[in-house]
């Protein structure tokens, strides 16, 4: 199995903002955030924008996918993910099929593409995947017609999540680049990281990414980003703190001592508040472990924008829903 550094620093490096980039997503597939321009990163922020103006003005039901099927395979558990894309899908009046590899003919031994295939010859002409395995969503869209959307793959990337991240933090600060973005924790095994680091470096801002040596691949300084391994150091320079979950389930060793001393130096609580910048903006992608990356009362405070983010991800969903639908038109 290769190490994520070795998968991290064989990717290509990064397309640098173009003024010559499309104003047209002409993609099939939302695969990863390595490789938008800084237009196309964008062209999805500001169409999610728009749906989230249209909602609040009392359009909730859009027609943008009406005949349109929409299949969400989850073969991950998921909570955020799943909803909304379910949900976004709804609001641009798609029809919707949820599959979870639990229960599912998976058990007696149908393959990953042979599942897939089947769901697409029902009908379904986009699909919304998330699964273990690295590079499970380019498998799919190597061998199947319809679009596909990645909702998180193994330790490589899910880009809605980096964009809804980013939405949010353009939300309340009015832009990205010049902003300094400190992203916390298990950076080894974090798709949400990688995500992060290709979107918000792509629209230029700084960051940095924060936690035990054990959790930061090495040479991960040739993605662009700064390296701590002091979060006290950190926190009073940056704008953003996004605390990322430490990924127990994808950790075949012990990556620290204890849970208790994680939180002590990487958990983010009131004292670390306080000694940061009176805007600075809190993130978390969730699910939260209450006490290890963050306290409660950090998690609901007032610098939190943890359920802005939630709300903001139905709109993201929607931008990459129709943006896709709409180049399959063309
Ligand atoms: N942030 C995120 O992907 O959450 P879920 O696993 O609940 O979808």
């Amino acid at each position: 199995m290769p190490r994520v550094v070795d998968s991290i620093l064989a990717m290509p490096t990064l397309t640098p903002p173009s003024s010559t980039a499309p104003l047209v997503w002409n993609r099939r597939h939302l695969l990863g955030l390595q490789g938008l321009s800084a237009a196309e990163l964008n062209l999805i922020l500001d169409r999610a924008a728009e749906f989230k103006r249209l909602h609040a003005a009392g359009h909730t039901k859009l027609d943008h996918l009406k005949g349109v099927t929409v299949g969400n395979l989850f073969f991950e558990p998921s909570t955020r993910t799943k909803t909304s894309f379910s949900l976004a899908a709804k609001r641009l009046s798609a029809d919707t099929v949820d599959f979870t590899a639990s229960g599912s003919s998976l058990s007696k031994g149908e393959t990953f593409i042979d599942t897939a295939r089947n769901i697409e010859a029902m009908g379904v002409s986009q699909m919304v995947v998330r699964h273990s395995s690295s590079g499970a969503p380019h498998h799919l869209a190597r061998h199947l017609n319809a679009g596909i959307i990645n909702a998180g793959d193994g330790t490589h990337e899910h880009p809605t999540q980096g964009l809804l991240d980013i939405y949010t933090i353009r939300e309340h600060r009015g832009r990205i680049a010049g902003l300094t973005v400190a992203l916390v924790g298990d950076i080894l095994h974090s798709r949400v990281a990688r995500s992060n680091i290709w979107g918000l470096t792509t629209l230029g801002a700084r960051v940095i990414v924060c936690g035990p040596a054990t959790l930061i691949p090495p040479e991960i300084e040739r993605l662009g980003v700064e390296v701590s391994h002091n979060l006290d150091d950190v926190v009073p320079r940056t704008d953003v703190i996004n605390l990322l979950r430490i990924q127990a389930e994808r950790q075949r060793s012990a990556f620290f001592p204890s849970i208790y001393e994680y939180a002590h130096f990487f958990g983010m609580n009131g004292d670390r508040v306080r000694r940061a910048r009176k805007d600075v903006l809190i993130l978390a992608p969730g699910p939260i472990n209450r006490g290890v990356e963050l306290t409660p009362d950090v998690a609901d405070g007032d610098r939190s924008v943890i359920l802005d983010q939630v709300t903001n991800g139905l709109f993201i969903r929607m931008a990459g829903l129709a943006l896709l639908h709409e180049a399959s038109q063309t």
